[in-house]
């Protein structure tokens, strides 16, 4: 018999991609899906099953962060050897529009689910893993951060995560649970919500190169993240819970790199060169070169010539609607712990995932079915 494996936040970025990675390894996935008004379950369609099928190696239920009683009765029914809690309101800037929503989701919210399991006498049984973040660090206190380094949240999301971190530590020194917090850097992939950052440049500067958009306006280009790609993150958190003993871990590059950069990087995919003059709420990107041999391969010699006549357009403006009341400027990881204790170290450095998610984003924008259908390609992610 396979393990049995319950991930809320199934239908998200890592809920999809660990799904895929514990079905591969032989485990049973249980998922939890909020109720909306459309399926919502793009990500994970080519891994759904009916529920009239043998042998289903993937099942849905119902459920919400917020329901303790419907959390306490998928984990009774469920009887799970391993728990990923992913589910959150997880957008940093949204968190300050719905600061109580944030943190009844995601900081009662893994009390709720820990209480669940200590009530239904799973603490031998059940291992969870908690989605802890980077966030953690906002204001940093050192660079780079390491699972040492103090906390200091700077957002609603922030602070709910801190409560999270800490009830699960608490967790596991109070009732012994196998419980592990992942601080995990930011990671991106063609999967990732289309308001993230990453995301919402590769899909803008497809539409641009394509002749679909002519400008994209961005909030704060100056701060730095530490990307990697979530392939590689959804095995740091199975690795996590196969250690004899629970434990909290940072996962991350070690790399930092300005949102501009990541800009100029996603255009020079296309073999497109833009440069930013101006500052503040002023600064603006210019293309200012094209390599038509790269553009030609990549987006497709049709589209050469209407582009050609775009050099010197503006095409990234800033629109303050964007900045945060209080940024994070800088995330940084040493990933030491993990590389040596969980053998775990990240394949993809930040050019390739650029490249995964431009090609990815060309491709869909070039779709017309997937401007049609809004859907995503059926893939194997981890092919
Ligand atoms: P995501 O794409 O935003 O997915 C979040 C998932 O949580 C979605 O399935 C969402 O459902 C679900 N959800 C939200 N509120 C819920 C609620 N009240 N009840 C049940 N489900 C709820 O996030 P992600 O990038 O996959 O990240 C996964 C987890 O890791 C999150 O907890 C995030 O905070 C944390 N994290 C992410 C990163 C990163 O860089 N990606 C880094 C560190 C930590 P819908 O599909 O219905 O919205
Ligand atoms: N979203 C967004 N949109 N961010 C922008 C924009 C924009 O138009 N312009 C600049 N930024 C800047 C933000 O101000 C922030 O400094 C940075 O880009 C990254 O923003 P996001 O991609 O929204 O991610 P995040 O770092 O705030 O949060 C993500 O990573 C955390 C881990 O560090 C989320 O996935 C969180 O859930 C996760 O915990």
């Amino acid at each position: 018999m396979g393990k049995v494996a319950l991930i809320t936040g199934v239908t998200g970025q890592d809920g999809a991609y660990l799904s895929e990675y514990l079905i591969k390894k032989g485990y049973t996935v249980h998922g939890i899906k909020r109720r909306s008004s459309m399926l919502n379950t793009d990500r994970i369609d080519h891994l759904y099953q009916d529920p009239h099928d043998e042998n289903r190696n993937m099942i849905l239920h119902y459920g919400d962060m917020t329901d303790s009683m419907n959390l306490t009765r998928i984990i009774g029914d469920v009887q799970p050897d391993e728990i990923y809690n992913l589910a959150a309101m997880s957008h940093v800037k949204v968190s300050f529009d719905t600061p109580e929503y944030t943190a009844n989701a995601d900081g009662i919210g893994t009390l709720r689910l820990l209480e669940a399991v200590r009530l239904l006498n799973l603490t031998e049984k059940s291992r969870i893993y908690q989605a802890s973040t980077s966030e953690l660090y906002g204001l940093v206190q050192e660079i780079p951060q390491k699972e040492t380094t103090p906390f200091y949240p700077r957002s609603p999301y922030a602070v709910a995560k801190l409560y999270a971190y800490w009830i699960t530590v608490n967790y596991r020194e109070a009732y012994g649970m196998h419980a592990s917090n992942g601080i995990l850097f930011n990671h991106e992939s063609p999967l990732r919500g289309e308001t993230f950052v990453t995301r919402k440049v590769t899909r803008a500067v497809s539409r641009i190169v394509l002749g679909l958009q002519k400008k994209v306006f961005m909030g704060n280009l100056s701060s730095k993240r530490d990307w990697g790609h979530a392939k590689d993150y959804v095995k740091a958190m199975y690795l996590i819970l196969q250690q004899d003993t629970p434990d909290d871990y940072v996962i991350s590059t070690g790399v930092t790199t300005t949102i501009r950069d990541f800009i100029k990087m996603s255009f020079a995919e296309a073999g497109i060169t833009v440069e930013f003059k101006g500052e503040g709420e002023k600064e603006e990107g210019f293309i200012s070169a094209v390599n038509e041999d790269i553009f030609s391969k990549v987006v497709g010699a049709e589209h050469l010539d209407i582009f050609k006549k775009r050099i010197g357009e503006s095409v990234v403006g800033i629109d303050p609607a964007y900045f945060r009341p209080t940024e994070v400027d800088i995330l940084i990881g040493d990933n030491t712990k993990a590389r040596t204790k969980l053998g775990w170290e990240p394949t993809y450095d930040l050019k390739s995932l650029c490249q995964d998610m431009m090609l990815h984003d060309i491709y869909l924008m070039k779709k017309e079915e997937y401007l049609k259908n809004g859907g995503y390609k059926i893939l194997n992610y981890f092919e």
